[in-house]
């Protein structure tokens, strides 16, 4: 088998420290016979240094562009403005990429004719193996945002989640109650807030409600799911259909009949937000207040927590790398003999949209029916 170069560079989104391979990850890249030049501090943030990548065997390049210059690129987040002067033909992208809200890089992955393949697409018998692993941090993350948020020191209505003797607890609203929606509604629970559980699943509700993971299930319903919300200290948006846009599930007028200080934590902003009012923020900027609501809407949650969502990304990551490097090495990569491990990763190539839902939000580009 031909040997594939691997880059892992250092991430340039604000704020972020994530690495998507760990040294113990690279070690393995490299016994499978491939080469992986790593760009000098690219794991520093999460706790992993050069040393040990150098250790583990791979080349530490301090040009950015030497690593982009790799058959294969893979990292955390969508590649920012400056580093898509890299794209290329040749060059296969493994990353997080969530087009349906990037137009800009969607176009740019599109007339350059990179091959691009998304984590949080790829899909297996359990559901979305390489979007789980930051669900699962972002939604944990998000119950201490969000009860945080709350106290009046943050511009938060000054509610405490659990309440007091005599006091009821706080109202928190969770929409979509997948890997994200549940693992928030676990740390709500464990605030002792009251949680409202919301879905458009009913199999996924009735599990939850069985199991106790939420106070009160709600079908996602715009009028009901509107109650519950004006009622609500807190609201965490979690709601996710692969590869498209997210559903608006609040309106801009629930919001705005929420009381003051009341937050807003929209995780599902990477794919575009599932309430009406949010918007991007970032780490050095994480809030906004519209409607006298605290909106919080950061794009890399897991950032913040480098070191468990890097070791946790690499595992999972790290496999399905193994395979996309054998696929590029044999040429299957991107045709109908490509490996049913990366089912569903295929975003972009040879400048068409190859995943459906993300050429359903762009008309205009050419679609493509690869795997
Ligand atoms: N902001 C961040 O840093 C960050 C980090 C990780 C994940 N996320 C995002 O969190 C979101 C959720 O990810 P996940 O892995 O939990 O997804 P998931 O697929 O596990 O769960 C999504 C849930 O949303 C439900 N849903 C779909 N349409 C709905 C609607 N109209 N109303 C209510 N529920 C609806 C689905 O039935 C499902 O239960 C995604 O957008 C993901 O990209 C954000």
């Amino acid at each position: 088998m031909a040997t594939v170069t691997i880059g892992l560079p250092k991430e340039t989104k604000q704020g972020e420290r994530r690495v998507a391979l760990t040294p113990s990850a690279v070690a393995l890249a490299i016994q499978h016979g491939h080469r992986v030049l790593v760009q000098v501090d690219a794991g520093r943030g999460a706790g992993f240094d050069d040393t040990a990548y150098d250790t583990a065997g791979a080349k530490l390049v301090d040009d950015p562009a030497e690593v982009w210059g790799a058959d294969v690129v893979v990292k955390v987040k969508e590649p920012q403005p400056a580093e898509q002067e890299h794209f290329r033909s040749d060059l296969t992208l493994f990353a997080y990429l969530h087009l349906a809200a990037e137009p800009d890089l969607t176009d740019a992955l599109v007339a350059s004719g990179t091959r691009a393949y998304a984590f949080e697409t790829l899909t297996d018998r359990h559901g979305l193996p390489l979007l789980a692993p930051m669900s699962e941090i972002a939604g944990r993350a998000a119950a201490i945002v969000g009860a945080a948020q709350l106290s009046s020191a943050s511009g938060g209505s000054g509610t405490l989640m659990g309440g007091a003797a005599g006091v009821p607890p706080a109202k928190a609203v969770v929409i979509g109650l997948g890997v994200a929606g549940t693992m928030a509604a676990r740390g709500l629970r464990g605030l002792d807030a009251h949680v409202t559980g919301v879905d458009i699943d009913l199999q996924r509700l009735y599990e939850h409600h069985l199991d106790g993971t939420v106070d009160a299930t709600q079908i996602s319903e715009p009028e009901l799911v509107g109650g519950h919300v004006r009622e609500a200290d807190l609201v965490i948006g979690a709601a996710l259909v692969p590869g498209a846009r997210a559903p608006v599930v609040v309106s801009e007028e629930q919001v705005a009949s929420m009381r003051p200080g009341s937050v807003i934590v929209d995780l599902a902003i990477d794919q575009g937000g599932c309430v009406a009012t949010a918007r991007p923020t970032s780490l050095a900027g994480p809030t906004y207040v519209e409607h006298e609501v605290v909106h919080y809407c950061v794009t890399n949650v897991p950032g913040q927590f480098p070191r468990t969502a890097s070791a946790a990304l690499s595992a999972a990551v790290a496999p399905r790398l193994l395979q996309l490097a054998d696929d590029v090495a044999a040429g299957r990569a991107g045709t109908d003999d490509e490996s049913p491990r990366l089912a569903g990763a295929l975003n972009v190539a040879s400048g068409a949209l190859a995943h459906p839902a993300v050429a359903d939000a762009f008309p205009q580009h050419p679609r493509s029916d690869t795997p």
